[in-house]
């Protein structure tokens, strides 16, 4: 298959632009198209087939269930049942953005959508190529993340080509996203709204809206994951996952530039070639490896954007090992670095 490239000015958005990709869409084909967060790969969310279109492009297990994406936060009583006070108090204070809502599903959600659950998961985004495709199509559009399986999530048209070109029918290209991390997911289906996922919308800002929010275990889980030493090899859990074997180094900032330093060397010297995930403040303080900097520790959203960038540069520069420096603070810290330690499969080393 041939995938059309289309070029979007955000500046200058015009309706008639999106007739092809709402024909694709309509016709069970696959597009992709930029949200807020990260590309999204879309398909007819009301269509078995555009599901099922969908993980094969992927590559992902079908039990992995997928985001509806609606342009008009009152779809929601058509997607979902028995919806809760809540749904509605964070839709008006948070919608259209990065948050997504598991509520349980209506019988109009096929079962290839939501991966064989009762639930459903619902998100308006704010992107304005997003909502126009939405809206023009007149669907609702089931997307995850346009990436292949388990490698980094997207966050530019080019890097939805370099996994999909060729398995999806359109892409829509509008540049970079803005927050280059997914949505935050929380699921009001129990009795404590609960973060399944964290992301732009904070613990914080979810609890000022509707009260008491926890996090699911599997978020914060990670003491029981620490790892000294690197795990075995095969034993990864590849989610977000460079090329590149990836280890994070926590500790004071001094103690973790001296760290990886020292590990940067060390696989140099054994021939190995290394990339190292820094900050502005710090860039220039390592004495062996292929230095990146993310972005400023003063401006977190510049982090949280070029994170999956510059894991995917690095399989692009072909480096055998990425040492990292963690990033626990700040509003954005919790989702980043959740990201992060899930893309090194929980790798850690304490300096
Ligand atoms: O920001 C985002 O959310 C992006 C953009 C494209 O909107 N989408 C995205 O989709 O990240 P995806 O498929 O990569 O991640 C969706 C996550 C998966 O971890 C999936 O397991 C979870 O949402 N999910 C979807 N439906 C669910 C459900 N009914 N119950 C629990 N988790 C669900
Ligand atoms: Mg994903």
């Amino acid at each position: 298959m041939k995938t059309i490239v289309q070029k979007m000015d955000r500046n200058n958005l015009k309706p008639e632009e999106f007739a092809l990709a709402a024909s694709l869409l309509k016709e069970g084909q696959l597009v992709a198209f930029p949200t807020e967060t990260v590309y999204g790969l879309g398909g007819d969310a009301l269509d078995e087939m555009a599901a099922k279109r969908i993980y094969a492009a992927k590559g992902r297990p079908s039990d992995n269930p997928l985001i509806v994406h609606i342009a008009d936060a009152s779809d929601i009583e058509k997607l979902a049942v028995d919806i809760p006070k809540t749904a509605y108090a964070l839709a008006g204070r948070f919608w259209p953005g990065p948050l997504t809502m598991i509520l349980k599903k209506s019988d109009i959600v096929p079962y290839s959508t939501t991966g064989g659950l009762d639930t459903v998961a619902i998100r308006m985004p704010s992107d304005e190529i997003a909502r126009e495709l939405i809206r023009t199509s007149g669907l609702y559009i089931a997307a995850p993340s346009a990436n292949s399986s388990g490698r980094p999530s997207t966050t530019k048209a080019e890097h939805v080509k370099e996994d999909l070109d060729g398995k999806i029918a359109m892409i829509l290209d509008g540049g970079a996203v803005t927050i280059g991390l997914e949505s935050t997911i929380v699921d009001l289906t129990g009795e404590v709204p609960m973060i399944l996922r964290p992301g732009y919308i904070t613990k914080e800002m979810l609890e000022e809206a509707i009260g008491t929010t926890e996090y699911d275990k599997a978020v914060v889980n990670k003491e029981k994951n620490v790892t000294i030493v690197a795990k075995a090899p095969g034993m990864k859990y590849k989610h977000y996952a460079p090329k590149g074997d990836l280890t994070i180094f926590e500790g004071e900032m001094s103690a973790v530039i001296a760290g990886i330093s020292k590990a940067a060397k060390e696989k140099e010297e054994s021939g190995a070639k290394v990339g190292i995930l820094a900050t502005e403040e710090t860039k220039d303080k390592y004495t062996a490896g292929i230095v990146k900097s993310i972005g400023s520790r003063k401006d977190e959203l510049s982090i949280a954007s070029h994170l999956f960038d510059t894991l995917r540069e690095f399989d692009t520069l072909g480096v055998s090992y990425i040492y990292s420096e963690s990033f626990e603070e700040g509003t954005l810290g919790q989702a980043i670095m959740n990201r992060l330690l899930k893309a090194a499969g929980y790798q850690r080393v304490l300096v």
